[in-house]
Formats: structure tokens, sequence, C-alpha cells
């Protein structure tokens, strides 16, 4: 069997808070139909314990995020790689944002246009991601 080295651990980090981060909120806008209609009264404290362990995830996308630049040497790749990484650390920020509108706005659209905006930049951040190591310039 292969040999992990640093760059296994730093992208198996990476991916598993991005499945955590995208996976999770995919999940539950999946149970929350159903929560409101059996039990309408979990719907909040579901999606609290969700935000959890979301938030740490992301914290964790963050920290290997930065830990990813370093070791990629963005400096020594092409133009399209930069711009595709810039992107990407973009729509991460924006995911954040969005989320942090969903969790703590008040009001329906803010609810609504923070969960969707949320969940978009979120597997946009993601296909970008992949993109880093499948794109061609
Ligand atoms: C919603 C947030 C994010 C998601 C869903 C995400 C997802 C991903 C995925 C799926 C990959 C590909 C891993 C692979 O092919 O092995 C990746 C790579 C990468 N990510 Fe993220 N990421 C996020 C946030 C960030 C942030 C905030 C940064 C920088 C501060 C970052 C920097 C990078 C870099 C540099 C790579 C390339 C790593 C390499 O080629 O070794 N990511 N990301």
């Amino acid at each position: 069997m292969l040999s992990p080295t640093a760059a296994t651990i730093r992208l198996f980090l990476h991916v598993l808070a991005a499945t955590i981060w995208v996976g999770g909120q995919f999940a539950l806008a999946g149970l929350v139909p159903t929560l409101r209609t059996v039990a309408p009264e979990a719907t909040k404290p579901a999606a609290r314990a969700f935000a959890r362990l979301a938030w740490p995830a992301f914290a964790v996308l963050v920290v290997t995020g930065l830990w990813n630049l370093v070791e990629v040497d963005v400096s020594n790749t092409s133009t399209a790689y930069q711009v595709t990484i810039f992107l990407k650390i973009l729509l991460a920020v924006a995911a954040g944002a969005f989320t942090l509108v969903h969790q703590l706005g008040t009001s329906k659209v803010a609810l609504a246009v923070g969960g969707a905006l949320g969940a978009l930049t979120s597997v946009g951040a993601l296909f970008l991601g992949i993109l880093l190591h499948t794109g061609t310039s």
C-alpha cells in the first residue's frame, strides 16, 4: 500500500471538512421539510446542532486552505491557476458570510436568500477546488 505524505493529511483534512460543510447543508435541507411536518419544534434545535459541527468544519477549511496555499506556492503557478484560486477563496468567504446571514438573520428573506446563496457559493468553492487539480490552462 502507498504511504501517506503531509500532502495526504492536508488534502484529507481539507476535503473531509468540505464534505461536512457542503454535504451537511444538503443533508439538513433534505431533512428540514420532514422535521417541519413531523416535529416543527425540532427544526431550530436541529439546525443549531448542525451549526455546532459546520462552523468548526469551516474553520478547518480555512486553516487547511491557508496550508494549501503555502504548499502550492501560488506565485509559481499559471495565471489561470491564480485566477481560479482567487475566485475559489472569494466564493469560500462569500459562503461563510451568506451562511452567517442565514443563521443570524431574523427575516424570512435573510433566512431564504442567505441559505440559498450560502449553499451555492459552497458548491462553487468545491467545484473550483476540483478544477485546480483537473483544469487545463
Ligand atoms: C467552502 C469552502 C471550501 C471548499 C468547499 C473547498 C474545497 C476544496 C476541494 C474539494 C479541493 C480539491 C482537493 C483535491 O483535489 O485533492 C480544494 C483544494 C484547495 N483549496 Fe479549498 N475549499 C474551500 C475553502 C478554501 C479556502 C478558504 C482556501 C484558502 C484560504 C482554499 C485553498 C485551497 C487550495 C490552495 C487547494 C489546492 C490544494 C492542492 O492542490 O494541493 N480552500 N479545496
